[in-house]
């Protein structure tokens, strides 16, 4: 009896051995954390700004902190706020990167932006190019969601979903805009994820201020508050650093209200072929994060738009 009982243990614990080895690793699942294809590193060809002088406080000025002579901020969602940041100057195209630091842990609906808009200015037709970062659960699926507004309401968002391809929690990481007379680009660590042509069509074309925030998005993010902010978990802390922003600075507001199309010449270190034309090691890197990491696209979403529009094609 007792050989027996000993050998049926052995047998379960072996079992629940074998177990764990399959269980364990697709937890987590980090089967999408990939190595990115090389590329070039744009980021390095544009010059450093100080956070300090560049921006100025939007909200919840309490949950901000500069540090290294201005050259790096903490923004924190607790409680009692999230935390904003717009810029002194508008831009009309330019260059628009940061690095940043996710807070860690459990930030499902915690969201940490960093965009351009003119919503300010143009309640009924603004533009607005968008980087939102957005918590997870515990199913680790990081995302960054970006999405184009142009000359249009908030009703007719062109988003586009991707699951990160590393834990954005553990270091920086660079986020980028190009937007000029070409093309607008989307870029994480110099990957291009999404590219819009300039199209008559569609096209954000008016100055935009540039925003870094941090804010409550449990009802926006999180199908409608499923998985609200968990403040058990507070302070949800951000970090920026390396913020490149060049670009062609307008303080006024153009005379035309309408917005109509002018093309406006971006400054002279940005109308470099790097910036205006992505080449084909660049193509071939983008069509990696697609295929691989974009899960939603508004040019597939046949449900909400039946007819897609024509930048789709
Ligand atoms: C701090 O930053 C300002 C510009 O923001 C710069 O002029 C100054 O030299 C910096 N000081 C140090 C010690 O780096
Ligand atoms: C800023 O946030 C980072 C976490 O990303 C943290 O390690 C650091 O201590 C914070 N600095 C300050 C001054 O709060
Ligand atoms: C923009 O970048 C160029 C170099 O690429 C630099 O000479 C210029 O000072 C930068 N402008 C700003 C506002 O940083
Ligand atoms: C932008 O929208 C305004 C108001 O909705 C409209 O009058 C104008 O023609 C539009 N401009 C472009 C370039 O589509
Ligand atoms: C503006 O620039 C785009 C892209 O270079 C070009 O296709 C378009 O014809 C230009 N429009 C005008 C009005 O010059």
């Amino acid at each position: 009896m007792e050989i027996s009982r000993g050998v049926m243990e052995l047998r379960l614990l072996s079992f629940i051995f074998l177990c764990m080895l399959f269980v364990v690793p697709s937890r987590g699942r980090f089967t999408r954390y990939y190595t990115p294809p090389n590329v070039p590193r744009l980021t390095d060809l544009v010059p450093r700004v100080s956070i300090d002088q560049c921006f100025a406080k939007l909200f919840g000025a309490s949950n901000m902190r500069l540090m290294n002579n201005g050259s790096s901020v903490n923004l924190t969602l607790d409680k009692v706020s999230g935390a904003g940041l717009v810029s002194r100057n508008k831009y009309h195209y330019g260059f628009f990167s940061a690095s940043i630091k996710l807070p860690s842990g459990l930030t499902s609906g915690v969201v940490v932006a960093f965009y351009l808009s003119n919503a300010d200015v143009y309640p009924h037709s603004h533009d607005e190019i968008d980087i939102e970062l957005l918590g997870h659960d515990k199913r680790k699926d990081w995302v960054i969601q970006t999405n184009i507004y142009a000359n249009g309401s908030v009703k007719t968002g062109r988003e586009e979903k991707f699951y990160l391809w590393f834990d954005p929690s553990l270091k920086y990481h660079d986020y980028t805009i190009i937007w000029n007379n070409y093309h607008t680009v989307f870029l994480v660590d110099n990957i291009p994820v999404r590219e819009l042509r300039n199209s008559e069509a569609f096209y954000p074309s008016k100055p935009m201020s540039v925003f870094v925030t941090i804010w409550d998005g449990s009802e926006w993010a999180t199908h409608g508050g499923k998985y609200p902010v968990d403040y058990k978990y507070a302070p949800y802390v951000a970090s920026f650093e390396e913020m490149e922003i060049n670009g062609s600075m307008t303080t006024s507001t153009p005379t035309s209200p309408s917005g109509s199309k002018t093309n406006v010449s971006s400054p002279d270190t940005l109308e470099r072929p790097e910036f205006i034309k992505l080449s084909q090691q660049q193509i071939e890197a983008m069509d990696w994060a697609r295929r691989k990491l974009m899960f939603y696209s508004y040019c597939k979403d046949t449900s909400r738009y039946k007819v897609l529009p024509p930048e789709c094609k």
